[in-house]
Formats: structure tokens, C-alpha cells, sequence
């Protein structure tokens, strides 16, 4: 399937937000803690969603999902070992923390997910074994058991892992005793599934230099949740907005969740107006090049770097993006150039602040001069991943002429109807199969 894109023109109006994908697929697997029914509103119909689906069903689970509602409800678990999917992301392992507390055993498939760099798995494998599972890793597949139960423990993350932390919190919640979780995530979508967890019947809080605190309980309860709103589609559409000279209301954007990325855009020189419902960006003067870093959260999220990029292109000087989470992320560049673009990657770090990849091979260093005007004379592109590909739609929305974007399955994974929604705004984008 491809969109078929001609841009050029200011994007405005209104979009609403859909539910987080990351803030749904965790919760999803959050309620096999459970044999009572869970709901959870504002649910997106996506690909990973359709993914976590699959396997929560194999698992047991009945689903429903209608009306961006979902009600999950696992009365026993059927199958603790899950050996394959029919198609692959980065959910599974996180099952299986669930299915050792209620099954004393687990297996999932080794995990697919966007190619940005290694993505190894180590810490939840360690986070597992320090709760008492003995791990093993097969060709195919991770192979956890723990007959006598898991018992609570000090997990140290070497990193603040964003799915590892999940891993180890939904493993605690049911493990006989207490667990502390130093160095953990604290996204917004962590912070969403403990406050789910704690409704469910879970003792779970948050201590100060990213310490999480766990007091297992022997059973939890169905509960009903509502899904934060996407702080990642937030961004690509205020980026759109704003490098199409548009004004859109993004509703359902919340400042709580976006605090870093508005300082950015106010150092650019674009505006931002917190209304009630929503965020209105607009860009009334010329955009000035910036700097930026990408850091767990509270700092600026690495699935924010590529809108971002988009946006740079037409800011006044030469803005620098410095990845600091993933050592492959600026596969992009290429296309971005193919459109004129002036946009160089390197292995070094920007600005000479050195980060853990400083030494190695990765380009993970970005520079941007615009202004430049992009064009594309019927330009083909590939979507190579989720994000990068949200950039080629970006990008090609930017461009004067026509575009064809080839792949969209993928952006699908992620976005939900995002080619109907952008039509909302004065986008002119088809979908041919
Ligand atoms: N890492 C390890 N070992 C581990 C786990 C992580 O070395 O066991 C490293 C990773 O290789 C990476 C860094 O730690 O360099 C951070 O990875 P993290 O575990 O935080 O990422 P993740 O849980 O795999 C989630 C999101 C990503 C998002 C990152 C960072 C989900 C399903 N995915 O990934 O979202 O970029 O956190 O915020 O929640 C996306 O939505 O397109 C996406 C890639």
C-alpha cells in the first residue's frame, strides 16, 4: 500500500489526538495480571495494538474493541507459552513478568520492532532474574520459569530502559515482598500503567532520583483506565504546522507531557497558545536553528528527533539533533535530502558533549541548514520504520509537487487513519493499494 502525496500548501484546522500507542500496548499486557475484567478507553486501532491483541488472546484473553473502548479480560491463563506471532514488535517480553506471577512459567517470541540500532534486551533478562526466574534464551524465543513465585528485589537499571522498567514493575506488582527500581523510566506511559496498577490493587510510588517502589500483593483486581493521549503524533502535527506555515489545534495535547518540546519551539522563535482541550502552534516569524539533545523522559524524546528534522529544514542557520538513545536513527536523512535537504549525519557528538556512543562507528549526530525550499518531481520512498515513516509523509506535505511513499502498512502500526485525519487539515493524501 502507498500514500500518494502532493504538498506545498499550509495545514490548518484541528486534529484530535488518538490514544498512545506506547501507552496501550503496555496496559493491554498490564491487565494479565488479573482474571477480572479490565477497560480501557481511548484505545487506538493500530497495528502494534492488533499485535498485542494476538498475543494476549493466545495467552487467554477475551478482547473486544469497539468505539475506542477495549475491554480485556484474562480468567485464566490457557497458554503461558507463546512460541510465535504472526507478525513481530517489541510487546511480548513484557508478558512475561504476568505470566510467571500467574502461570510460574513463560515463553515469548525473540522481538521484532523498528531497526534503529541493536536493541538488546539484557536488562529485562536481569530484571527477571534478580525477581528469582531462571531465563534462557532459545533460538526463537525467551524461556522464563519461577515454580515457587517471583520474590521482590533491588533492581538497578544500568540505563533508564523505557520497556525494561515496565518489565520489572509488571513482574514486582504479584512477587512476594518488596521491590525498589533504581534508575528506572518515568515516561509518561510508565507513569499511566502504575497509576492503572494502583486502581488494580497494586502498592507501587515513585521515590526521588528515579526510584520506584513495589509492595507485591498476593492479587489484583479489573479496573478501567483511560489511555493518555499521543504525545508523539502531538509533535509530528505541531512540526507540521509549523513548517507549513499553518496553524493546527492540536486537541487532546497535553503541556504536562510535551514541556521540553515547547521550550523548543519557543526557542525557534514559533508560537505555541495552551488552550482548553488542546495546543494551538502557529508560526508567525522566521524560525531560528537550534540544538538539541535527545534524553529519557523528562528530556527531549528520541521519537520526537525526526519531525523535528523536518521542521529544521526551514529554520534560519544550522541547527544540530545530537541521538543520544539509539545508536541507528537518522535513516531518514537520505530521503529528507533526495527532497534538498541539507542535512549531514555523523559518528561524532554534537557539540562535543559526549554521550555513550562517543568512540563508536554510529552516526548519531545530525546537522540541518536551512532554510531550504523542498521539492519532489514524483520522488518514490520506502518507509523504512515506524517513525521515518511519519518523516516521509511529513516531509512530502513540506514539499512542492507530488510524492509516493510506498509501504504505509507500517506507519499504520503506529498512527491511526493518519491519511484521513491529515485530509482534515487541507492535506492532499491518497491511499492506493
Ligand atoms: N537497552 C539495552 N538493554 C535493554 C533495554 C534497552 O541496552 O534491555 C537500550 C536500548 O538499546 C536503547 C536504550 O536502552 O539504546 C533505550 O531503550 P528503551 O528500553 O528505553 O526503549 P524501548 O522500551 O525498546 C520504548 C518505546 C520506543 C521509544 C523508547 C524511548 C515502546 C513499545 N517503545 O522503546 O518507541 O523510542 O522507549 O523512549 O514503548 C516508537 O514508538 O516508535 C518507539 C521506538
Amino acid at each position: 500500500m502507498r500514500f500518494v502525496v502532493r504538498g506545498g500548501k499550509p495545514l490548518r484546522g484541528e486534529i484530535k489526538l488518538a490514544g498512545s500507542k506506547n501507552g496501550a500496548t503496555n496496559l493491554m499486557v498490564a491487565t494479565l495480571l488479573t482474571d477480572e475484567l479490565c477497560t480501557l478507553h481511548n484505545f487506538p486501532s493500530i497495528g502494534d495494538t492488533a499485535i498485542t491483541a494476538e498475543l494476549c488472546r493466545k495467552i487467554g484473553s477475551e478482547i473486544t474493541v469497539r468505539g475506542g473502548m477495549a475491554t480485556v479480560h484474562t480468567p485464566s491463563i490457557r497458554q503461558s507459552k507463546v512460541a510465535e506471532l504472526s507478525r513481530r514488535n517489541r510487546i511480548p517480553i513484557l508478558a512475561m513478568g504476568p505470566l510467571l506471577s500467574r502461570a510460574g512459567e513463560a515463553e515469548v517470541p525473540i522481538l521484532g520492532g523498528d531497526k534503529i540500532g541493536p536493541r538488546p534486551v539484557d536488562f529485562h533478562l536481569e530484571a527477571l532474574r534478580a525477581l528469582g526466574a531462571t531465563v534462557e534464551i532459545t533460538e526463537k524465543s525467551y524461556v522464563a520459569r519461577a515454580p515457587q513465585g517471583l520474590r521482590g528485589a533491588v533492581i538497578q537499571l544500568p540505563f533508564p530502559s523505557v520497556g525494561a522498567t515496565e518489565t520489572s514493575i509488571l513482574a514486582a506488582v504479584l512477587a512476594k515482598g518488596k521491590t525498589e527500581i533504581r534508575n528506572a523510566a518515568l515516561e509518561p506511559e510508565i507513569m499511566s500503567m502504575m497509576k492503572m496498577l494502583q486502581n488494580m490493587g497494586a502498592i507501587v510510588e515513585l521515590g526521588a532520583n528515579r526510584d520506584i517502589y513495589i509492595e507485591g500483593v498476593s492479587k489484583l483486581r479489573g479496573a478501567a483506565h483511560e489511555i493518555i493521549p499521543d504525545r508523539n503524533e502531538a509533535v509530528s502535527f505541531a512540526c507540521l504546522a509549523l513548517a507549513t506555515r499553518g496553524e493546527i489545534l492540536v486537541r487532546g495535547a497535553l503541556q504536562d507531557h510535551l514541556i521540553t518540546f515547547l521550550n523548543v519551539v519557543r526557542r525557534m522563535g514559533a508560537e505555541y497558545n495552551v488552550v482548553s482541550g488542546g495546543i494551538v502552534f502557529s508560526r508567525p516569524s522566521l524560525l531560528r536553528a537550534i540544538s538539541v539533545e535527545t534524553a529519557p523522559h523528562p528530556g527531549f524524546m528520541t521519537d520526537w528527533q525526526q519531525p523535528l528534522a523536518v521542521l529544521l529544514t526551514q529554520a534560519q542557520g544550522k541547527s544540530t539533533i545530537h541521538e543520544t538513545i539509539y545508536e541507528d536513527r537518522f535513516g531518514y536523512a537520505e530521503d529528507l535530502r533526495a527532497l534538498g535537504a541539507r542535512i549531514e549525519v555523523s559518528n561524532g557528538c554534537a557539540e562535543g558533549h559526549a554521550c555513550h556512543f562517543s568512540g563508536k562507528a554510529c552516526n548519531h549526530s545530525a546537522t540541518i541548514e536551512g532554510p531550504v525550499e523542498l521539492k519532489s518531481d514524483g520522488k518514490e520512498f520506502r518507509v523504512r520504520d515506524l517513525r521515518s515513516g511519519m518523516i516521509n509523509v511529513s516531509a512530502a506535505l513540506v514539499s512542492k509537487g507530488e510524492t509516493k511513499i510506498e509501504g504505509v502498512e507500517e506507519i499504520d502500526r503506529g498512527y491511526e487513519r493518519i491519511d484521513e485525519r491529515l485530509r482534515k487539515l487541507g492535506a492532499d493524501i491518497r491511499r492506493e493499494a
